[in-house]
């Protein structure tokens, strides 16, 4: 037998002001760094990039903007959003050996596993990949933003048996990506909301997958490992892949009317979460999902048919987790409840969701990684030791 230890020796683990042993499960509320990135207000529904709204941002920017913004703490003059706009065009191609290294996975892999192999194996061919001054880390993020939508719209046509498009330098970041992924220009609604999609999703502090690029950034471990492992954790249904998630949760509900039934059975029953709702740090309605909210109105009013058949089902069940989970636990909808809609209205294939999600976060994660090693220091918390010590070793022969 050996022996529990006493929570006095572990007194890193004890809360100076209570006395008691202060677990924070799910690093709950523990803010590591300081930053000037991001500000998420929970109670009063506010996203905040670089100190600009997130409604400033969708209503007036673009993607591009808000990259430059994100990354040089900044708006752009005009002429610098051409010339960083003019960078961005000139990286989007993605090297010959990715595209057959993307021949050669099975089509049946979930694109969020062929989005990570892709980009580690585009960190292997960056001749640049070892360059930790700051412009090396500004070089390889630009490159891995700009070419991120290349890997997901020639994944989509490789595996569907279509020739794969070349990037278009006379579209914008948004437009280009639904021509490479459909062969024609997008309509004005459609390029204005991937945009916008883009924009959204570009940026949410110290959320799953950020964290993870942090943590292995500050081992001082390389750019393209730590985009890897953020992309390891998006994939996951409680963060980025709840996008996924919520739309087969409206696929399984069918149709507007099956939707009380459903709620009912459930989740009121515990069986279920509404995939799509809920959030750490919103404990009220996430501003994301209004403008996504709206665009998904937009879609379902002018295409009609499933579109206007998801946005009914999507509809009745957020009025269900607003007056019933909302209200009283403040479980409400979040932004991945609403973007499926609006993809799919752009013909987007539903396991490629995820995918978009970390393609427009990139910036992000990239931004999170070039502040914290300018002041780095490695990510290194405990845990509480509930196990024995002292365990008397028996050899095997006497086990
Ligand atoms: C996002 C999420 C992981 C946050 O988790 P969290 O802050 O750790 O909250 P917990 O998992 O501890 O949940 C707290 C309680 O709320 C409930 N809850 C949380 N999200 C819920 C949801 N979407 N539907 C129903 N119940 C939910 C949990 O069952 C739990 O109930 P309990 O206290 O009775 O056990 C969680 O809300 C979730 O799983 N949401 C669905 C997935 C999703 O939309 N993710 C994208 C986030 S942008």
């Amino acid at each position: 037998m050996g022996r529990k230890l006493s929570p006095e020796e572990q007194p890193w683990c004890i809360d100076k002001v209570s006395g008691k042993v202060l677990i924070n499960k799910g690093v709950e509320n523990v803010c590591i760094d300081k930053s000037t990135i991001c500000f998420i207000d929970g109670f009063n529904s506010k996203l905040y990039y670089r100190g600009y709204s997130i409604e400033d941002l969708a209503q007036n920017s673009t993607y591009e903007e808000v990259v430059y913004l994100l990354l040089y703490d900044k708006l752009p003059t005009k002429r610098e959003l051409t010339d960083f706009s003019g960078w961005m065009r000139e990286e989007r191609d993605i090297p010959r050996e990715v595209d057959e290294l993307l021949c050669r996975i099975p089509v049946d892999v979930e694109p969020m596993e062929v989005l990570r192999t892709a980009v580690s194996y585009l960190g292997n061919l960056d001749p640049g990949r070892y360059d930790t001054s700051r412009e090396g880390m500004f070089r390889k993020t630009i490159r891995l933003v700009a070419k991120m939508p290349t890997i997901i719209a020639h994944w989509y046509r490789i595996r569907s048996r279509q020739d794969v498009i070349c990037p278009d330098p006379r579209l914008n970041h948004a437009e280009n990506f639904l021509y490479m992924m459909h062969g024609t220009k997008p309509d004005q609604l459609s390029a204005r909301a991937m945009d916008v999609s883009y924009i959204l999703l570009a940026e949410h502090e110290m959320n799953a997958s950020a964290f993870t690029a942090l943590v292995i950034a500050s081992t001082l471990s390389d750019y393209y490992s730590a985009i890897v492992g953020a992309i390891g954790a998006l994939r996951g249904p409680l963060h980025g892949y709840a996008n996924v998630a919520a739309m087969r949760q409206f696929e399984e509900i069918g149709s507007p009317e099956n939707v009380e039934k459903w709620f009912k059975e459930n989740i009121l029953t515990g069986k279920k979460r509404v995939m799509g709702a809920g959030h750490r740090v919103y404990k009220t309605y996430d501003p994301r999902a209004k403008i996504f909210r709206e665009y998904a109105r937009q879609f379902a009013e002018k295409t009609g048919g499933k579109v206007k058949d998801y946005y009914e089902i999507a509809r009745r069940l957020e009025e269900l987790v607003m007056s019933q989970l909302c209200e009283t636990r403040n479980i409400c909808t979040n932004v991945d409840f609403w973007s499926g809609i609006v993809y799919h209205a752009m013909g987007i294939p539903i396991d490629l969701y995820c995918t978009l999600f970390a393609a427009s976060r990139t910036i992000g994660w990239s931004a999170h990684i070039l502040e914290y090693i300018a002041d780095n220091r490695i990510i290194r918390p405990r845990l509480y030791y509930d196990g024995e010590v002292d365990r008397e070793y028996i050899p095997i022969e006497n086990r």
